[in-house]
């Protein structure tokens, strides 16, 4: 193994299961944090959250093939190994495993994860196969790591469910965790499609988290319909000039859509504006205190 910007880099599935069999033999526990690169504050605060949950945190990176579609451009994908691995290391994780997409996949690599009725809906339809290529390539790195927990970010809150469903049907023994969306000063959610927004597309996207917290506060404390608030995040986003993909309340778990709000319910967003589509949500429980944004 090689050490990158101060952390341990595993390359090869030999020399991961190597290094995790090595400090579980310790007694001590770990936190897998699965991303691919181009390191934000957003993985960060998953990274610090690992370190919460257990003794130890790995760090994946992997820009994984599975999970783009022809017309997306894998190639495009931004790869910066060194500066990432500084970046955990400042962040505590304890090893980084970065293989190539051959390790992963070598040339008779045959089998796909599939979570049906939640990868069909939202984001699955604009991008049909994408969260097959996510539960595989997930599914696989929670084998490998055999981690006690596996944190990922509130933020795709789709693909957060169909992790939790996977991980319930398979019987995986790791806990999967969520960790908080993280915000820029003005509210829009941290994301690496953030960089391609220009200045003005980058103004008129806080338009999807003021109209999230807007219906959140419309809600209140439950039991209203769903459909005015849906039309106002939809409406609202329009206005500043993003093109819907989705705007739904949904059930937080199963995220099929909720007429009232009756039950913990998530609101969804995903909106273009211009080349970029931005994903964020926001929760709609009538059970606990709604949060307030504070800048
Ligand atoms: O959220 C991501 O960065 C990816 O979808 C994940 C979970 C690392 C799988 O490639």
């Amino acid at each position: 193994m090689e050490t990158i910007e101060g952390v341990l880099v595993a390359r090869t599935v030999a020399q991961f299961v190597i290094w995790q069999q090595s400090w579980r033999a310790t007694g001590r526990s770990l936190a897998l944090v699965p991303t691919m690169g181009a390191l934000h504050a957003g993985h960060l605060a998953l990274i610090t959250e690992g370190g919460r949950q257990a003794d130890a945190v790995a760090v994946t990176i992997f820009v994984n093939p599975l999970q783009f579609g022809p017309r997306e451009d894998l190639a495009k994908y931004p790869r910066q190994l060194s500066g990432d691995c500084a970046k955990c290391a400042n962040a505590g994780a304890a090893l980084v495993f970065a293989p190539s997409a051959a390790e992963m996949y070598p040339a008779d690599f045959q089998t796909s994860v599939a979570v049906e009725k939640l990868q069909a809906r939202w984001d699955g339809h604009s991008r049909p196969g994408h969260f097959a290529g996510v539960a595989t390539v997930v599914l696989k790195l929670l084998n490998l790591a055999q981690a006690d927990v596996a944190v990922f970010g509130e933020k795709d809150w789709q693909q957060l469910q169909i992790i939790r469903q996977m991980a319930t049907d398979l019987h995986h023994p790791t806990r999967i965790i969520g960790a908080p969306i993280v915000r820029e000063a003005d509210g829009l959610a941290l994301s690496s499609r953030n960089a391609f927004l220009s200045a003005d597309e980058r103004a008129r996207a806080v338009a999807i988290v003021q109209s999230l917290q807007e219906i959140s506060q419309l809600a209140g404390r439950g039991g209203v319909e769903t459909a005015p608030l849906a039309a106002h995040l939809a409406g609202r986003i329009t206005a500043a000039g993003g093109r819907i993909d989705y705007a739904c309340i949904v059930d937080a778990a199963t995220l099929e859509p909720v007429d009232r709000l009756d039950r913990p319910a998530r609101a969804l967003v995903a909106a273009w504006f211009g080349t970029p589509k931005l994903l964020d949500n926001w929760p709609l429980d009538p059970r606990v205190d709604l949060p307030v944004l504070t800048s």
